[in-house]
């Protein structure tokens, strides 16, 4: 698997480091606060686990699943799979926590959504931010690590439903996207069900 990368961009020595300098950051908010962290499904995963071990004042787990459309539809159309209960919504603070803030258009429905169920306050968390690509204002409270306007795998963040697994974060070859190229464009990219889609923007 690690053959399948032509370069590495975050070693995980780098990663855990800039998860340490966050934890801290969200620890020293949040102190003396009750709050859940809301994790996005499937891509946040890996980085929430080690994140919230970082992180030694009370707080509760909660997992969201949304669908976006990808390529040939509009962008920013997101569908909710699952949300929280409205006990674990209402009245609460909430961090929200995604792999990779991109165009923005799914923290920022998920935020809206959030807050409109009841939410006292909806604060961001991301690993990565990609801020070349931005499509709507928006900006995380907490990041981990910038990256350049390229398409990455790794440590959460797939292509095809693999590599999630790989502890650093990379570029694959481009010879891993011509071999599985799809003649049509996709149709629907799901955060939670993503195995069978196109990412958003490979670039093969
Ligand atoms: P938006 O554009 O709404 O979407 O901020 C964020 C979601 O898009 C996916 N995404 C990526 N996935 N490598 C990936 O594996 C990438 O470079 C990448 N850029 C965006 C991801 O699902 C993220 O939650």
């Amino acid at each position: 698997m690690h053959d399948d990368l032509e370069r590495v961009l975050f070693s995980e020595a780098e990663i855990l480091a800039g998860i340490d300098r966050v934890a801290a950051e969200i620890t020293a908010a949040y102190c003396g606060n009750e709050f859940t962290v809301v994790s996005v499904l499937k891509g946040s995963c890996v980085f929430c686990a080690d994140l919230i071990r970082r992180i030694p004042i009370p707080l509760q787990l909660s997992f969201v699943a949304a669908s976006s459309y990808g390529q040939g539809t509009e962008a920013g159309e997101l569908t909710l799979n699952y949300l929280p209960s409205n006990n674990e919504i209402e009245g609460r603070s909430l961090l929200l926590i995604d792999d990779i803030l991109d165009t923005g258009n799914t923290l920022y429905r998920l935020k809206g959504e959030l807050l409109a169920r009841g939410a006292v306050s909806v604060e961001t968390c991301v690993f990565l931010d990609k801020p070349a690509r931005r499509a709507v204002e928006f900006e995380a409270d907490f990041r981990v690590l910038q990256v350049p306007d390229l398409f990455v795998v790794g440590y959460g963040l797939d292509f095809r439903g693999m590599y999630r697994n790989l502890p650093m974060v990379g570029v694959l070859k481009p010879a891993i996207y011509a071999a599985t190229a799809s003649p049509t464009p996709p149709i629907t990219l799901d955060r939670g069900v993503r195995d069978s889609v196109e990412p958003s923007d490979p670039r093969p």
